[in-house]
C-alpha cells in the first residue's frame, strides 16, 4: 500500500455482502466485499464465488464514471482485490430505487408482466430494515421520521435521476439494459454523497440483443451460470 493509505483497524459493521473496517484516517474506512450472497431479504442465502472481487471492480469503475460526471461518491480508490478506501458517512436508512422497465417486485405488486415497458422512469424509497423486508415508504415518511432532510430528499432525487440518465448510457455502450437500481446515499457533515456500491447484486442487467439476466436475478430465481453472468457484466463494462 502508498504511505497515503491509511492502516486497517477493526471491523465496524459486517453486513450482508461487505465488512466496513476503521482505518487510522477517523475520516475513512475500508469497505470489504464478500462472496456471500443474500435475496429476498436474506431468507436466501449462499455464495457467489469471486463475487467480491468482481463487484468491487465493477463498482469502482461505476462510481469513477459517475465522479467523472459530476456525481459526489464516497470512493477514495480501489485499494486491493476486495477492498475500497471510502470516506466515512452515515448512511441513511432509505434504499432509493429507479427503474426504467417493470421487473421484480413492480411486477408482483402491480400485477404486469415482468420486460413491460413505462413511459418514464420510477423513484421509489424503501426503509432499510430486514426484520420488517424493507417497507415501501414515501417523501413524508423520510421527513417524519427523521432519516433526512426535505433539503436531502431534493437532493438524493435529483442524483438518482441524473445518475440513472449516466448509467442507462453507459450500460447501453456495453450491450447491457439498465432494467433498474438501487442506490444508498451517505451524509458527511451536511453533505449528501453516493454510497454503498454499485454492481450486479443491486442492478438489473439484461442483454439488449437477448434480454438474458445478467446480475443477481440469476441467484435469486436459480437461472444458473450466476458468476459467469457477473463476469460477463465485468468484463464487458471493463472494455468501455
Ligand atoms: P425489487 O424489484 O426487488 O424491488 O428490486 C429493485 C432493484 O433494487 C433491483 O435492481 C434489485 C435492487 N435491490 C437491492 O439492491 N437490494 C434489495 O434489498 C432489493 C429488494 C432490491
Amino acid at each position: 500500500m502508498s504511505e497515503d493509505t491509511p492502516v486497517k483497524g477493526e471491523v465496524l459493521y459486517e453486513g450482508k455482502a461487505k465488512i466496513l473496517y476503521a482505518t487510522s484516517d477517523p475520516g475513512l474506512v475500508i469497505q470489504y466485499f464478500k462472496d456471500d450472497a443474500t435475496a429476498f431479504n436474506a431468507k436466501k442465502t449462499g455464495t457467489i464465488e469471486a463475487k467480491g472481487i468482481i463487484n468491487n471492480a465493477f463498482s469502482t469503475k461505476i462510481f469513477r464514471h459517475l465522479e467523472e460526471n459530476g456525481v459526489k461518491t464516497h470512493l477514495v480508490k480501489k485499494l486491493s482485490d476486495r477492498e475500497q478506501l471510502v470516506r466515512k458517512v452515515t448512511i441513511l436508512p432509505v434504499e432509493v430505487v429507479a427503474r426504467n422497465r417493470v421487473a421484480g417486485s413492480l411486477a408482483r405488486k402491480m400485477g404486469i408482466k415482468e420486460g413491460t415497458e413505462i413511459s418514464h422512469p420510477i423513484l421509489e424509497f424503501y426503509y432499510k430494515d430486514d426484520a420488517l423486508d424493507d417497507p415501501m415508504i414515501n417523501a413524508d415518511y423520510v421527513t417524519a421520521f427523521g432519516f433526512g432532510t426535505r433539503e436531502e430528499i431534493d437532493i438524493i432525487m435529483a442524483e438518482a435521476r441524473k445518475i440513472n440518465v449516466l448509467l442507462t448510457a453507459f450500460f447501453r455502450k456495453a450491450g447491457i439494459e439498465l432494467v433498474d437500481f438501487k442506490l444508498e446515499f451517505g451524509r458527511i457533515n451536511d453533505e449528501i454523497v453516493l454510497a454503498d456500491e454499485i454492481s450486479p447484486d443491486s442492478c438489473r442487467l439484461w442483454d439488449v440483443k437477448t434480454g438474458e439476466k445478467l446480475d443477481k436475478d440469476r441467484f435469486r430465481f436459480d437461472l444458473g451460470r450466476v458468476e459467469e453472468s457477473y463476469r460477463e457484466v465485468l468484463d464487458r463494462v471493463t472494455e468501455i
